[in-house]
């Protein structure tokens, strides 16, 4: 196999092939994830949640972020992987300024990923350009951004009106028009997120409880193989359920989205 490149990702997105996507934080984990066939490991900052035992994600250091993309990315080498590798950028890390941001995705690019992702609207895309423009490959990430989760005041749907749903799409423009070749979109409406991905052609969608519209799903791990004690998100489906081991599982993920069979239209009322 060879390593799946951002020409690549574009490529399958013009294709209609879904690129799937889980979150990884190990090395372990990583590399067997990559063996069942996902396209791309996300070392998230759902870290703070799924492994320091956080409320947020707002108490994620860059260096935390640093040592885990590290771990993800030496046994994604042991293991000879093929993902695509991505580090979240956490909180306070790229706020600042766009010479903040290079400094900490360098930080990440350093520690082996290959992209960074950043969260936020129309005040980002000044900083994506800036990345881009210096080689740095970037994932953008609107809707639900966890990050800021003390003032959208919950984890809520989010484009739910009409206004909000225009700010979003004129954001989403703005970002690919910045140069991010990368996009998720967290809990937003279905009609939404699929309009977005038929108009974004230089930038591939991923969805995470935004229907099955987009170009991509991505799921953090723990939940989708049932760890999660305790309440779900609706979108989640607990792949252990009917596997008979954790690469079974990340097999019946690749094998659900890349088949149009998750996410179901069902789960969601919008
Ligand atoms: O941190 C994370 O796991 C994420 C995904 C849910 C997209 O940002
Ligand atoms: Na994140």
């Amino acid at each position: 196999r060879k390593p799946i490149s951002l020409p690549r990702l574009l490529e399958m997105r013009l294709r209609g092939e879904k690129i799937t996507m889980l979150t990884a934080y190990d090395a372990t984990f990583a590399a067997v994830a990559d063996a069942a066939g996902v396209e791309s490991i996300l070392v998230g900052d759902s870290l703070g949640m799924v492994c320091q035992g956080l409320h947020s994600t707002v108490g994620v250091s860059l260096e935390h972020m640093r040592y885990h993309t590290e771990m993800v990315s030496r046994g994604l080498r042991r293991a000879q992987g093929t993902a695509w590798l991505i580090g979240d950028l956490p909180f306070a890390s790229y706020q600042e300024s766009r010479e903040q941001a290079m400094r900490s995705a360098a930080v990440l690019m350093q520690a082996g990923a290959h992209m960074v992702k950043l969260e936020g609207g129309g005040w980002t895309t000044e900083t994506v350009h800036f990345l881009v423009e210096r080689g740095i490959p970037v994932c953008a990430h609107l809707g639900l951004t966890p990050q800021t989760v003390h003032s959208l005041g919950g984890y809520r749907v989010q484009g739910k009106t009409q206004a909000s749903a225009d700010t979003l799409k004129k954001e989403a423009r703005a970002l690919q028009d910045a140069g991010a070749s990368m996009l998720v979109l967290e809990m937003v409406p279905a009609p939404l997120a699929t309009e977005l991905t038929t108009e974004l052609t230089q930038c591939a969608t991923i969805g995470i409880g935004a229907g099955k519209g987009t170009a991509g799903q991505v799921l953090v791990m723990h939940d989708m193989l049932g760890l999660n004690l305790g309440k779900n998100p609706k979108f989640v489906r607990n792949f252990m359920d009917d596997a008979p081991s954790i690469r079974g599982a990340f097999e019946a993920y690749v094998a659900a989205v890349k088949g149009g069979q998750f996410p179901d239209d069902l789960v969601h009322a919008w």
